[in-house]
């Protein structure tokens, strides 16, 4: 969770590419795909609290299904009390949308608040099989009094779901510095292991850090670990999310506040082990044309791209995203508009044609969010090189 920057900073008004060097004829071949263009998920009514929606997540589902391509999507849905997050569900690659289900808070009596994710099981894992759909998200009380991470599970593709375990408890619900609440999880299977990622008020020696917990069964999980804490207190290092490169390594990104370059800076870290970010060097995104991203990452890998596929990332401060075909090197990243507003925490999905869905929920500042999506086609890029 972030506090609201008072730094302005002002971006190049228009996109500056750097000329394309494919390393072969065939990385960027000519297809025509169907690309989206701001298409509506949901529109919410005027009885919902401002911002309304924040913060969407979406989901391919890949594994062990009758249906091919279907996509969920879910965001922080500021409905009349209890809050919940809205399952909805396109059998058309995004086109078009319905609700099929609600995720409804089953322990706590305090709704499903903030910050939801879904994970798909690639393969079986704690007695659930391959396809279960989990949802991580953060319970929080009206009064904002608690943060209380909890995950749920669903075996029938996102039409019921089942609390499975509490993750990470923490106090009120406020991005203070001393306050102690957990934000932002992040699932991702790792060998035998589910990773739950996510941002920690709680060490009195950090006003906030990122760190991660392992579990075996879904059920009980392992101490947190550091993934990423700055000796000063008050820096704030927030909202993980990972990506899987082509060579093995892994590549989290995070928010910065208190990075050098910029307030809320996106900042990523290359591991050849994802539980070891904390050893890894943090290294500031900056497009080729002097973009420095800022506020609520999000990290995806494409194998569309030559032999290093495509690394996309979205921030909060920009329409554009930013791409990279060299493994994330540190100089090529180049910033590529597209259709869809920015957004608080923007949603990054690789889709089996070859085009990159972006998904938003709205600004903090919002009082007239609604939920969207758009996409871009990857395989027409024209990208820095990688010399
Ligand atoms: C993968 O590529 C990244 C970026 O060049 C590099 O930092 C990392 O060490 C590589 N990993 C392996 C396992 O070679």
């Amino acid at each position: 969770m972030h506090l609201i920057s008072t730094i302005a900073v002002i971006f190049a008004a228009f996109n500056c590419l750097t000329a394309a060097h494919p390393t072969s004829s065939e990385d960027f071949a000519t297809r025509s795909v169907n690309t989206l263009d701001d298409v509506t998920i949901f529109v919410p009514p005027s009885t919902y609290t401002i911002p309304r929606t924040l913060y969407a997540r979406t989901l391919l589902l890949e594994t062990d299904g009758d249906e091919t391509n279907v996509l969920l999507a879910t965001w922080e849905n500021y409905s009349p009390e209890p809050p919940y997050f809205p399952i909805y569900q396109s059998t058309d690659s995004g086109s078009t949308w319905a609700e099929i289900s609600r995720v409804t808070d089953q322990v706590n009596g305090w709704g499903l608040r903030y910050q939801p994710f879904l994970y798909e099981l690639p393969s079986e894992f704690g007695g659930f099989p391959a396809g279960t759909i989990l949802c991580a998200g953060n319970s929080i009380p009206a009064d904002l009094s608690a943060t209380q991470i909890d995950l749920y599970a669903s075996t029938d593709k996102g039409l019921t779901w089942t609390f499975v375990s509490h993750i990470a408890s923490g106090g009120v619900a406020e991005p203070v510095n001393g306050d102690t609440p957990v934000w932002e999880p992040f699932l991702m299977l790792f060998e035998d292991e589910m990773i739950v990622y996510y941002s920690d008020q709680r060490d009195p020696a950090h006003g906030q850090k990122l760190v991660h917990q392992t579990s075996t069964d879904l059920l009980t999980w392992a101490s947190p670990v550091d993934d990423v804490a700055y000796d000063v207190f008050d820096d704030r290092p927030g909202m993980t999310t990972v990506a899987l490169l082509p060579n093995g390594s892994y590549i989290m990104t995070y928010e910065f506040f208190g990075a050098p370059e910029a307030s809320f800076a996106v900042y990523y870290r290359v591991s050849d082990d994802p539980t070891t970010f904390d050893s890894a060097p943090g290294q500031v995104l900056r497009a080729t044309d002097g973009t420095i991203p800022t506020s609520s990452p999000f990290i995806v890998w494409s194998p569309v791209g030559g032999a290093n596929g495509i690394l996309a990332v979205s921030a909060n401060s920009d329409s554009a995203v930013f791409l990279n075909q060299c493994l994330g090197a540190p100089n090529a990243w180049t910033r590529v508009t597209t259709p869809e507003s920015a957004s608080y925490s923007r949603n990054l999905r690789v889709m089996p044609d070859g085009t990159l869905l972006i998904t938003g929920a709205g600004v903090l500042s919002g009082s007239d969010n609604s939920v969207t999506t758009s996409s871009i086609d990857l395989n027409s890029v024209t990208l820095a090189s990688c010399d």
